[in-house]
């Protein structure tokens, strides 16, 4: 099901962040937003991620709004929160306890690592980590959730040039013929197109949006 969102209101004190806003995102398909700083780009993920309130609006086809229990919602935030006292695979393999038996999560836990090209900082803890190697597992992390609908804000954050080209075609290799909803946010225009099957632009404010051609 395609994610509706119709009317949304939001502000923040005496801000209107959205004014009537409406927009939807493919199923199965991957869109970038992009926009200027503080326009309202991660508020937007938070609200689908249910972290977020708001005044009014609808928002339909969210996984997991139908049946209970049914389908999952990753999200990679613009911040790593990688829990410090957890090694860089327990880090990952933590949030696939309840749904992978422990050589399943063994296996996920190496393919990922391996797609962000972090395999052997495994036994590592993320002080031990520059700051885009932890963004590296922090991606890690999301792509192993195994969600219906994947929110990444700011994904290729504090990457270099190469090693971040590397990771976004093992993402486009391993998204290949599975049907999953990535919304992605970013700055970057080149990553959004390189990224996404559509790209919208963001306004602010209240957030008006435009397609990016
Ligand atoms: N919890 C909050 N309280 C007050 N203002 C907030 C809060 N969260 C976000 N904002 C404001 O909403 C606007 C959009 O923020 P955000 O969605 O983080 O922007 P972006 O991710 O596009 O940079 C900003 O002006 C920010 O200051
Ligand atoms: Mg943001």
């Amino acid at each position: 099901m395609d994610i509706e969102i119709k009317g949304l209101c939001k502000h923040f004190g005496k801000n209107d962040l959205y004014k009537n806003f409406n927009l939807s995102f493919s199923e199965g398909k991957t869109t970038a937003i992009i926009g200027p700083s503080g326009c309202g780009k991660t508020t937007l993920l938070r609200i689908l991620a249910g972290l977020e309130e708001y005044e009014a609006g609808s928002i339909t086809g969210l996984p997991g709004a139908t049946t209970k229990n049914e389908g999952r919602i990753a999200f990679l935030f613009q911040e790593d929160r990688l829990l410090p006292w957890l090694t860089v695979s327990e880090n990952i393999s933590f949030i696939l306890d309840s749904f992978l038996q422990k050589n399943a999560q063994k296996i996920r836990v190496k393919d990922m690592l391996e797609l962000v090209k972090m395999k052997d900082y495994a036994e590592a803890y993320p002080r031990e980590l520059s700051g885009g190697m932890q963004r590296r597992v922090a991606i890690a992390r999301a792509l192993a959730y195994d969600a219906d609908l994947i929110l990444m804000d700011e994904p290729f954050k504090g990457l270099d040039d190469a090693l971040k080209s590397e990771i976004q075609e093992k993402m486009q290799e391993q998204h290949k013929g599975i049907k999953k909803t990535i919304l992605l946010v970013t700055h970057d225009l080149e990553d959004a197109q390189k990224m996404a099957d559509i790209v919208y632009r963001f306004h602010s404010r209240p957030v008006d949006v435009s397609i990016e051609v």
